[in-house]
């Protein structure tokens, strides 16, 4: 079988994640930050040693700055209905943007009575005076997608940033198909929230997400509840993580993801992402060689999206995955802004998406199946 969809969720998980997990569950399976004694030590001394890394690996000075969350889209969603917007504030983000923001974003619009402007991104450039256009004097938040999971194609982040910057509005990054892939430091690279799952790229399991909160921006949580410290008081606690982290946290999982990052480090962001980027680049030239093949984007990350034909997208992968036991991801991607800008929406996209584990090889056999199906339309 060959795993083609690591931008959904990364597969197979290297064993030395499976082994934390299973540590996890067997040595110190106690509720962390609950109780004095040894084992519940250790489960909260794992997980602040896992905010002690993620806070390192990605330039956040303060580990209790690094709130667990159970996957991307919780993490986005604290960010943005945690955000105290008032009712007319307005938020400037992308149309590459995955459902985990625009919906939120759109609740917003809904519950509190802000307004989004949507701009539209091409080639992965940033145009001045569309941003400029699109400023408002309550623009409170900017939001930004690092890489398109539809296209692969990565967002001009540095002058998004300078620009959020330059006009004091806080900047959340959705980091979905980037952390674990290209080095992100948000302190030198301007970003005020960030956002990613666990069980991508860092090769945790699933069931892990995380939002890391710069010093300067204050939100609301969302859930409120015990969170094993200051049980006397009636209100929520104030300081942070306890503040964003009620009920118990997913210890396997964060076990997990701290010896999925750890692996990452130990292979590195640059041997990784050039394989990645190695197996997207050739694919992507094999598939545009294709006659009735139209490749989409340009594989910044090692994403790639194409379509046969005009013909639906989910009925292409059904055959990989019946006929040549290749998994891949058809449909719209939860990104249907990004689809209404490429014109894909009534086929969708075949979208495959590599890791590490993938080899050429395997690209060569993708492409001799898309060959063969190519022949039948
Ligand atoms: C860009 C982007 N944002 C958010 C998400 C949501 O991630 P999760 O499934 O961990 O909630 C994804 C997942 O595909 C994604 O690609």
């Amino acid at each position: 079988m060959i795993y083609f969809d690591h931008a959904a969720s990364s597969y197979p998980k290297p064993p030395e994640v499976v082994q934390a997990v299973s540590e996890a569950l067997t040595d110190y399976g106690a509720n962390p930050g609950r109780g004095n004694y040894a084992l519940a030590e250790k489960a909260a001394n794992v997980i602040n040693e896992t905010r002690q890394e993620l806070a390192h690996f990605f330039g956040l000075s303060n580990p209790n700055r690094v709130i667990f969350f159970q996957n991307a889209t919780m993490a986005l969603n604290q960010a943005i209905l945690g955000f105290p917007f008032q009712k007319r504030d307005h938020v400037i983000t992308t149309t590459f943007e995955h459902n985990s923001v625009r919906r939120p974003l759109e609740a917003c619009v809904l519950e509190k009575g802000i307004d989004v402007t949507y701009i539209r991104i091409r080639d992965g450039e940033f145009h001045e005076e569309k941003w400029s256009e699109a400023l408002r004097d309550n623009t409170k938040l900017i939001t930004v997608t690092h890489a398109s999971n539809v296209t692969g194609e990565l967002m001009p982040l540095d002058a998004i940033s300078q620009f959020a910057k330059q006009h004091n509005i806080p900047l959340l990054v959705d980091a979905s198909q980037t952390a674990g892939v290209l080095s992100i430091n948000m302190e030198k690279m301007g970003i005020d929230l960030l956002a990613f799952p666990g069980h991508k790229s860092l090769l945790g399991p699933q069931g892990i997400g995380v939002l890391l909160i710069g010093e300067e921006v204050e939100l609301n949580p969302l859930v409120y509840g015990g969170t094993g410290a200051h049980s006397e008081s009636r209100n929520q606690p104030e300081a942070l993580p306890y503040k964003f982290e009620s009920g118990t946290v997913n210890t396997p999982g964060i076990a997990g993801l701290l010896a999925g990052l750890r692996v990452v480090k130990e292979r590195t962001l640059e041997a990784i992402r050039k394989h990645e980027i190695e197996l997207a680049n050739e694919c992507f030239h094999q598939l545009n060689m294709i006659d009735g093949i139209d490749v989409y984007g340009k594989a910044d990350v090692g994403v790639v999206a194409f379509s046969i034909k005009g013909v639906d997208s989910h009925e292409i992968a059904m055959i990989l995955d019946q006929h040549y036991q290749i998994a891949v991801r058809a449909g719209l991607h939860c990104a249907p802004l990004a689809h209404e800008q490429l014109e894909t929406l009534n086929t969708g996209l075949i979208r495959v998406s590599f890791g590490f584990t993938n080899t050429k090889e395997e690209v060569d056999t993708f492409i001799d199946a898309i060959k063969e199906i190519n022949q039948y339309y």
